[in-house]
């Protein structure tokens, strides 16, 4: 198997948590609106009925005796979506893996959403690709700011930074100013980014790629996403992120401020669902090859298993499943050990925390990804992990019939 499919496969794995933590929300009155998503929460909602209902498309959870309140797209059928936004204009500024997910999602929901990237730039041309039309649908940066009523900016955190200059000035009073990513107002002091005082600043972060985010919606699912509000000057700032998160794809919303949610961001890809995962791979891979092992082993007994095995029972059905699901054998050891690694790794973890804390984690990104050599100096760190014996072993290539 090669590894692209190899990481589809991971990709639909982690597009799987949603129904877990969904499990709860959906009534069996609901069912004929909802999509497959939700469809799946209902059969499982019979079993675990645990929901304490507020108001309509507004539900309290109780995830692991804290209550929280989630939102959902079930509020929002499509007409009231679509007169929410009739006198708006969605301006969409960047074309990464966001901006195209979510600007596809939106006018596919039937919003008016313009585009604006640098002109015969990789975004200009991506947008063309995707139907955006140069002078009705796809502008210049400054030009979409000023034709759009709700400004969303989705270039790149450093570019953010590095444009606001530029930026700033056109977002005028009765705009909107919406981010996926907490980074660039809370660490305002090193990316100078501080929004105007007479906008909503609203937030909506999906919790997956903008390809997971496109790829969802177009299977009639929906990503969660978190919502925030940074500045509310309408009164209505809440509302309307909730509203956009509909627009863009999202399928349940789960509230939190800017701080957490990039605090929780930076972390949480720097340590088990990026950096540590990698880091942990590598070290046992490692141990076995010292020890004898041949490569074939050593990388089926560290990613094959893991991720073609165990962790989609993790992301289905929990970890109890998983260690049930495997020999009386492993289940001992695994019991044994896990409390060594989680306590050998928690001074780590508080180190990592501490420099999402401090700034430490956006200097280093600013600096790296401001530089003009960004992407060829990224492609060459990509490259090297590329090449190490564990994902070499991983593209093994059949040398006899
Ligand atoms: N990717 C994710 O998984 C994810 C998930 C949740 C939230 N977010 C957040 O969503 C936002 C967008 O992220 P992304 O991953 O979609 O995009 P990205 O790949 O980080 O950024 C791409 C966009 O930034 C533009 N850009 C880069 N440097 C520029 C500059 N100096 N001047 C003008 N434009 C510039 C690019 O245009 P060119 O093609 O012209 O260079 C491109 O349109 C970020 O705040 C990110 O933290 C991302």
């Amino acid at each position: 198997m090669s590894f692209a499919s190899r990481s589809a496969q991971a990709l639909r794995a982690v597009s799987r948590r949603a129904p877990r933590t969904a499990v709860n929300v959906v009534s069996k009155a609901q069912v004929a609106s909802y999509s497959l998503l939700a469809r799946n929460a209902v059969a499982a909602s019979s079993r675990t009925p645990a929901v304490q209902m507020t108001t309509r498309g507004v539900k309290t959870l109780d995830f692991a005796g804290t209550k929280e309140v989630v939102y959902e797209r079930s509020d929002w059928p499509l007409a009231k979506l679509q007169d929410y936004f009739k006198n708006d204009t969605l301006a969409l500024i960047g074309y990464g893996s966001q901006g195209h997910g979510q600007g596809l999602n939106a006018r596919d929901n039937g919003i008016n959403v313009i585009v604006g990237v640098r002109e015969g730039g990789e975004s200009w041309k991506q947008a063309q690709e995707d139907g955006w039309v140069p002078g009705e649908t796809l502008f210049s940066i400054d030009e979409a700011i000023k034709r759009g009523t709700i400004v969303m900016n989705l270039l790149s955190d450093a570019a953010q930074s590095q444009t606001w200059p530029q930026v700033a000035p056109l977002i005028t009073k009765g705009k909107t100013l919406y981010f996926s990513h907490g980074f660039s107002v809370v660490y305002k002091d090193d990316t100078h980014v501080i929004p105007p005082p007479d906008v909503d600043v609203i937030l909506v972060a999906p919790k997956g790629s903008g390809r997971t985010v496109r790829t969802l919606f177009k299977e009639g699912r929906g990503i969660n996403s978190s919502i925030a509000v940074w500045q509310d000057v309408t009164g209505k700032a809440k509302e309307k992120a909730v509203a956009i998160g509909v627009a863009i794809g999202s399928g349940y919303m789960y509230e939190t401020t800017f701080q957490k949610e990039v605090y929780s961001d930076l972390y949480g890809e720097r340590g088990v669902l990026m950096g540590a995962i990698q880091g942990l791979f590598l070290a046992q891979y490692k141990v076995l090859r010292a020890n004898g092992h041949s490569p074939s082993e050593a990388f089926n007994e560290t990613v094959e298993e893991a991720t073609q095995s165990l962790y989609p029972l993790i992301g289905q059905y929990g970890m109890d499943y998983m260690f049930n699901a495997c020999s009386t054998t492993a289940r001992r050891g695994a019991l044994d050990w896990a409390p060594i690694f989680e306590k050998t790794n928690i001074p780590v973890f508080e180190k990592l925390y501490e420099s999402v804390k401090n700034g430490t984690e956006t200097r280093k990104s600013l600096e790296f990804n401001g530089r003009d050599t960004y992407r060829s100096d990224l492609a060459k760190e990509l490259k090297e992990i590329d090449d190490q014996e564990i994902w070499r072993a991983g593209q093994f290539s059949l040398l006899t019939e």
